[in-house]
């Protein structure tokens, strides 16, 4: 049902095929925690970052070698062919002769979709400047899926909406569930208009607000992201917006009991470390996900057998 394929964007997947994945990558967990599983031996997998990244680069690292791989890793650009002047598209067709799937994390939009028109072998798109990172979306799914509840689910997606991949990612794949969103952000850092089309297109409910405190004792979810200063063409209006929202515990007061606090991570100053302590903290179970998740993701694309 999944099939060899790229993974770009979550606009190409249906809600059947987001859930094998979470379902693959519930039954990979005991692996992701140490268990020994030999599903991808012999397979490798090229790891090409040209942006900084912790969690998702070691995070498909881990997961290749709970499962018995080995990975390549390009390293800085300087470091490369590509500090000569060498073109993506070349460094692609290269290294994919040599890999049995790549993973790219680039700062321009659309250099993932570039690189899979040139790849032998399966693209996973790590985040593409301001435009997509589907497997974090994934991981965020199966985040919900265990510790909530994708069924009726009220969730505010909170901070940078405007250059922040991991929202316009997650967006498309809640209106597959049928989620209630609330977008939250500052006038200058809201939705970009087309996706907020793309989601009303697809009857998803959306509100949309400046006010946090207005929404936060409504929902079950409350998904946080940085102000990303990297992203601004202008520093100064990044200071201008850097501080619009920080949770701490006196934010917590009337939430539910069951709110979960999730963010893709990073995080500078918007989540105070005194809500790490508090039941609703689930950004580091979360960044955990990522393993099973791109274990599941891994043997899907590369595996030679689905069991
Ligand atoms: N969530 C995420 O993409 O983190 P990294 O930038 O550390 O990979």
């Amino acid at each position: 049902m999944f099939g060899k394929r790229h993974v770009l964007s979550m606009r190409d997947f249906s809600r059947e095929e987001i859930d094998s994945v979470l379902d693959l990558a519930e039954s990979l967990e005991p692996y992701a925690r140490g268990g020994r599983c030999d599903a991808l031996s012999g397979k490798i997998l090229a790891l090409l970052f040209f942006e900084p990244s912790t969690r998702t680069r070691l995070s498909f690292e881990t997961a290749m070698m709970r499962l018995g791989g080995k990975t390549l890793n390009l390293g800085p650009a300087e470091g490369s062919a590509i500090a000569k002047g060498e073109s993506l598209a070349d460094t692609i067709r290269v290294i994919g002769a040599y890999a049995d799937a790549l993973v790219i994390r680039h700062p321009k939009e659309g250099s993932a979709r570039l690189a899979s028109q040139f790849s032998p072998v399966p693209v996973l798109n790590a985040g593409d400047g301001a435009g997509h990172h589907p497997t974090q979306t994934l991981l965020d799914l199966y985040t919900i899926r265990k510790e909530s509840s994708l069924e009726d689910l009220k969730i505010a997606l909170v901070g940078d909406l405007k250059y922040g991949r991991t929202v316009h990612s997650l967006a498309y794949a809640l209106a597959l569930y049928g989620a209630e969103i609330t977008l939250v952000s500052p006038p200058s850092l809201e939705m970009p208009a087309p996706i907020k089309a793309d989601l009303a297109g697809k009857g998803t409910r959306v509100r949309e607000t400046h006010d946090l405190d207005s929404v936060i004792r409504d929902v079950d979810v409350l998904y946080v992201t940085r102000i990303q200063r990297e992203r601004f063409p202008d520093p100064y209006e990044y200071t201008k917006v850097a501080k619009s929202y920080r949770i701490g515990p006196e934010s917590l007061a009337g939430v539910q009991e069951g709110l979960i606090i999730m963010h893709p991570l990073p995080r500078v100053e918007e989540i105070a470390p005194e809500v790490d302590d508090t039941r609703h903290a689930l950004y580091f179970k979360q960044s955990f996900y990522g393993v099973p998740v791109r274990m599941a993701l891994l043997k899907m694309l590369i595996g030679d057998r689905l069991d």
